[in-house]
């Protein structure tokens, strides 16, 4: 079965609410954008694509109902849209460039009428969402070759299905390699506090009759050692311009697993998440998010005493040096990172 994580339909956002996963597959309608800034704060969109995707939808949304008559007051209810919803999620790249894309194509048209700018801006929605079917597909190609018949493959969080329109990103790589007829497993790090590998990247790869085993975060070492893993793929958030590259908090650390025990590490990403006016991934914006999620969110009862401290950030940072390459929609990408992404993410 197909699956969708996010289109226009029936005048409104229509997304499946990851919250429910794996539990119900439920789709939902957006039809205001406080609706929609609250669904991608809570997960029920997520993933960095998707993310872009939602935004752009979000921006159109957002004005559709506009009853400005001059291309300048449409402008700026337009730029209020964009500044409230990039203040839902910190981190990904892919949703500030959906919300940038969606207003230099209204500036680009600021001579026309404002119904003329909001037939461009669903357009231009659109074509977000199309350019990222391509793109996971373009991901998937080019990545594939790097996998070989009967492979294991350990991944973290959900870059796939989920994560984008439809394809996905490092789960993208895995059902190319598949479709090409090679034997993949897949073992799925559980992702805490969130569980998206637990709860999202085992039942879409099940459902597409991947051989997938989930494992707990700190399982992952011992994998390893046991030699039953042959490649690391994870998906990103925002990557430097040195290659440095936020992910799903606990991408770091098996990118540190990978090289202790000389397992290929790859970041598998549009080049939308490319963010090149950051030099570093020290200045990387990285969101931290409720307590409660580490505490009590999937327990019956509070996992933690009451008043103890407790840190949540959403993503890290794993330097460049420890990635064996970033697979992306232009090509792969090797080190030295800084020159080469320079030259093929433009
Ligand atoms: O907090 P989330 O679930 O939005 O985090 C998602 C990830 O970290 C993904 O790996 C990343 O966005 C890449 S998705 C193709």
């Amino acid at each position: 079965m197909d699956i969708r994580t996010i289109e226009w339909k029936k005048d409104a956002i229509k997304i499946i609410d990851q919250t429910l996963l794996p539990a119900e597959l439920k789709y939902i309608y957006i039809k205001d954008l406080k609706t929609l800034w609250q669904a991608i704060k809570e997960l029920k969109v997520r993933g960095a694509p998707a993310l872009g995707a939602a935004a752009a939808l979000g921006v159109y949304l957002g004005i559709a109902k506009s009853k400005a008559k001059d291309a300048g007051s449409f402008l700026k209810e337009l730029d209020k849209v964009a500044l409230y919803l990039a203040a839902s999620r910190p981190t990904a790249k892919n949703l500030f460039w959906g919300i940038e894309r969606m207003r230099s194509a209204a500036l680009k048209n600021k001579y026309r009428h404002a119904q003329a700018i909001k037939i461009i801006l669903f357009k231009e929605a659109q074509a977000i969402i199309e350019e990222d079917r391509v793109s996971c597909r373009a991901i998937g190609r080019l990545g594939a070759k790097l996998i070989k018949d009967n492979d294991t493959i350990m991944t973290v969080c959900n870059a796939g299905i989920l994560a984008t329109i439809d394809y996905g990103t490092a789960l993208g790589v895995i059902y190319r390699a598949k479709e090409e007829g090679k034997r993949i497993k897949v073992f799925s790090c559980e992702t805490r506090p969130l569980l998206q590998g637990a709860r999202l990247t085992t039942w879409e790869l099940s459902r597409k009759g991947v051989d997938v085993t989930a494992n707990c975060d700190n399982m992952a070492a011992t994998l390893m050692s046991q030699g039953k893993i042959d490649k690391v793929i994870a998906g990103a958030d925002r990557i430097a311009a040195n290659g440095d590259t936020a992910n799903k908090i606990g991408t770091y650390s098996l990118a540190i697993l990978a090289r202790y025990h000389k397992i290929p590490f790859y970041i598998a990403a549009p080049a939308p998440t490319f963010d090149l006016s950051i030099k570093t991934g020290k200045d990387i914006p990285i969101e931290q998010r409720d307590p409660k999620e580490v505490s009590e969110l999937f327990y019956k009862k509070p996992m933690i005493t009451k008043g103890v401290k407790i840190y949540n950030p959403a993503f890290d940072v794993t330097p460049h040096e420890l990635i064996t390459a970033i697979i992306t929609d232009k090509g792969i990408i090797r080190k030295p990172y800084k020159e080469n992404i320079k030259r093929i993410i433009v």
